[in-house]
């Protein structure tokens, strides 16, 4: 039996850059989700190896969406869009299995969303192409699900590449892959999921994107990629509210680390990324606000411990740290993150290092 699988990921650098048309470098993760269609006689059931239970929907109520857990809808969001879509869509059993940690700012969300895509465009011989199957993704999650999140979880999800990291430009969505493999520099990218419970990540991150909407339409700029670091200072002068401010140059100075980090992977100058790395964190927790203490704290750790760079990885407010580390001193960054947040009176953190893996893809069963 086929299965698809999708991977979580991470993004390296370029943060709440995507839907402000900008650039952004993630890459995927080996952790991902796999999903197997079988056909079924009446009806659609999915069932989750992480969650109890089988959530069903009748024949007649494929476009029926009120006492679905939450999780479910994510997999029959796909589904409900399809039938929109006047696609016929015939009965099935859909199966979910899941190793991405949710809530981790790893997006286990694109993973779950993109694996069954994936598997429908199969299974239904829909032929939807790159474009299509992260347009399809994409809706799932904004439209099926409501998140009004910017696109770069899918895309990594879909087309990232063993070994690489892929440079997206979210305006027209192409993606070019660009080496990242720290163990041949003798380094690793260090993890360190702070489990952190999320605090208002939603109504949060969906103020900071009308923030910058309302940025872009005082600047008279369809969206904030398009004022450039040379103009910076006239954008910031000419808006009179410093939230705002704060804003646009987290989003126009992270475009251009976006821009500096690919140069370095590219020139194979893996170490020089760090100081990058760093400035994004900086810019991320003073200018955009979207870091809390136990992200802090575990940043500040790792640059103590001498890692090359650190920042939070993700939406925010919660979630993954990741750090550039020589290969000898992983074992010691960790520490000083466990005893720093022990100190701290932080619950336990997770730590891994991570390489840049495959994007979704068939598995034989
Ligand atoms: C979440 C969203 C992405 C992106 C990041 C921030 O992961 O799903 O679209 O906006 O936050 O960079």
């Amino acid at each position: 039996m086929t299965s698809w699988f999708a991977p979580g990921r991470i993004n390296l650098i370029g943060e709440h850059t995507d839907y402000n048309d900008g650039f952004v470098l993630p890459m995927a993760l080996p952790m991902g989700c796999a999903t197997t269609l079988s056909p079924a006689t009446d009806g659609w059931s999915v069932v989750s190896v992480q969650e109890p239970g089988e959530v069903r929907v009748r024949r007649s109520g494929l476009s029926g969406r009120d006492d679905t857990p939450d999780w479910a809808t994510y997999v029959l969001g796909a589904l409900w869009l399809l039938h929109d879509d006047g696609v016929e869509v015939p009965p099935l059993r859909i199966e979910v299995d899941s190793d991405v940690p949710s809530g981790a700012g790893l997006s286990s969300s694109a993973a779950l969303v993109c694996s069954v895509v994936c598997a429908l465009d199969e299974r239904l011989g829909l032929d939807l192409g790159p474009a299509g199957l992260l347009a399809l993704s994409r809706r799932v999650e904004n439209d099926a699900v409501g998140a009004p999140t910017g696109g770069m979880d899918q895309l990594a999800s879909l087309r990232g590449e063993e070994g690489h990291a892929l440079f997206c430009d979210m305006r027209d969505l192409t993606s070019q892959s660009v080496p990242f493999d720290p163990g041949a520099s003798g380094l690793a990218l260090l993890v360190a999921d702070t489990r952190a419970p999320h605090r208002h990540a939603d109504g949060e991150y969906a103020a900071r994107r009308r923030g910058c909407e309302q940025a872009a339409r005082q600047l008279d700029v369809p969206a904030l990629r398009d004022v450039g670091a040379d103009d910076l200072d006239a954008a910031l002068a000419s808006l009179d509210d410093d939230e705002l401010r704060r804003y646009v140059r987290h989003v126009v100075t992270e475009d251009a680390r976006v821009l500096e980090a690919v140069d370095l992977l590219r020139d194979g100058r893996l170490a020089d990324l760090g100081p990058v790395l760093s400035a994004s964190h900086a810019s991320m927790r003073d200018d955009f606000r979207i870091t809390v203490p136990e992200v802090d704290t575990a940043v500040e750790a790792l640059l103590g411990a001498g890692a090359l760079g650190a920042r939070m990885t993700g939406g925010g407010f919660g979630g993954c740290v990741i750090a550039l580390v020589a290969e000898g001193e992983v074992d010691a960054a960790g520490d000083a993150v466990r005893g720093a947040f022990s100190d701290a009176g932080f619950g336990e953190p997770e730590l891994f290092t991570a390489s840049a893996a495959p994007g979704a893809h068939a598995v034989e069963g």
